[in-house]
C-alpha cells in the first residue's frame, strides 16, 4: 500500500477504509447474501456466461459466488486497493482462482473501458457511489460499449434518497438491518456498535464523507436508459440500497 494505491483509488478510498470495510462489511451491507444471490440469479437467467467483469471487487464475496455458480466463466476482478485484491484472491481460494484474474484500476478512469474482451456480464457492488453523477453516467456509457451484445450490467449500491423524510427513514432502516445482522451472526451488538461508531450510516451522518457521492435510483435508471441499456429495472431494494441494471440490446 502506498501513494500508488491511493492514486489508483482516486486519492479518496484508502487502505484504512479497506481494512474497516473488511471488518464491518458483514454487518453494514443489508441482506448481502440476498443481493449476491439476486445478481447471480439474474446472470444465470440469461444463460451461462464465459466472461464476467467485476468492478471494485473488495473482499471477494461476490467474486467467489460468481465463480462457484458459473463453472465455465472467467472473472476479471478489478479494484483500486491492493489490500482488497489480496482479500479477493484469499476469499476465492486456490481452485477457483484458476479462473480469476485480479488487477488494480481506477473506477473513474476511462482506460480500462477500452478493453477488447466483451464480457457477458459486468457487475459491481457498493462502489459506484464513489463517482459523482456525471462520472456514473460516463461509466454506464462505457460499460455499454464494453459488454457483449445481450450482456447484463448489474449494480448493487447505496442510493441517495429523494427527500428528507426518505433519508430519515433510510437512516433508521439501515441501523435496524445492521443491528439485526450483528445479532444474527454474533448474538451481540458489538458489530452494530462498530458500524455506528465508525459513522458508516451515510443517511444519519450530518456531514457525510465526500468519498460517498450516491445518486438517486431514479437518476441512475435514467442514465442507464440514456446510455442505451434496455430492460432497465430494479431487482431488490432495502434500507436505502438497491440492485438495479439493464441489458445491452442485441443489435
Ligand atoms: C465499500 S467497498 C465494496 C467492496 C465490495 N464490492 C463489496 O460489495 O463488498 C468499495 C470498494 O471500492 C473500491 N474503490 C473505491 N473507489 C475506487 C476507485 N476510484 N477505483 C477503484 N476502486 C475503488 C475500494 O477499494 C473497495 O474495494
Amino acid at each position: 500500500m502506498g501513494d500508488q494505491a491511493d492514486e489508483a483509488a482516486g486519492g479518496t478510498w484508502s487502505e484504512e477504509n479497506s481494512a474497516t470495510f473488511l471488518d464491518i462489511g458483514r454487518y453494514a451491507v443489508p441482506e448481502r447474501e440476498v443481493q449476491i444471490d439476486t445478481i447471480c440469479g439474474l446472470i444465470a437467467a440469461q444463460g451461462e456466461p464465459r466472461s464476467i467483469l467485476e468492478l471494485c471487487c473488495g473482499g471477494g464475496l461476490l467474486a467467489k459466488a460468481l465463480l462457484e455458480r458459473f463453472p465455465a466463466a472467467r472473472l476479471l476482478a478489478l479494484d483500486g486497493s491492493p489490500k482488497m485484491l489480496e482479500a479477493t484472491r484469499a476469499a476465492v481460494g486456490e481452485v477457483l482462482a484458476a479462473r480469476l484474474e485480479t488487477r488494480l484500476f481506477d473506477l473513474a478512469s476511462d482506460d480500462w473501458r477500452q478493453a477488447e474482451a466483451a464480457p457477458q456480464a459486468v457487475v459491481s457492488s457498493l462502489a459506484i457511489h464513489h463517482l459523482d453523477g456525471p462520472g456514473k453516467a460516463r461509466l454506464f456509457a462505457g460499460v455499454l460499449r464494453m459488454l457483449a451484445p445481450g450482456g447484463l450490467f448489474l449494480v448493487a449500491d447505496m442510493m441517495l434518497p429523494a427527500g428528507e423524510g426518505a433519508t430519515r427513514w433510510a437512516a433508521r432502516a439501515w441501523d435496524d438491518e445492521a443491528r439485526r445482522r450483528a445479532l444474527e451472526f454474533d448474538g451481540d451488538l458489538a458489530g452494530f456498535e462498530r458500524f455506528r461508531d465508525d459513522g458508516w450510516n451515510y443517511f444519519s451522518d450530518p456531514e457525510p464523507d465526500p468519498i460517498d457521492q450516491p445518486s438517486t435510483l431514479y437518476d441512475q435508471l435514467s442514465w442507464l436508459r440514456e446510455a442505451g441499456f434496455a430492460e432497465v429495472d430494479v431487482f431488490w431494494m432495502k434500507a436505502g440500497h438497491a440492485v438495479f441494471g439493464g441489458r445491452k440490446p442485441l443489435a
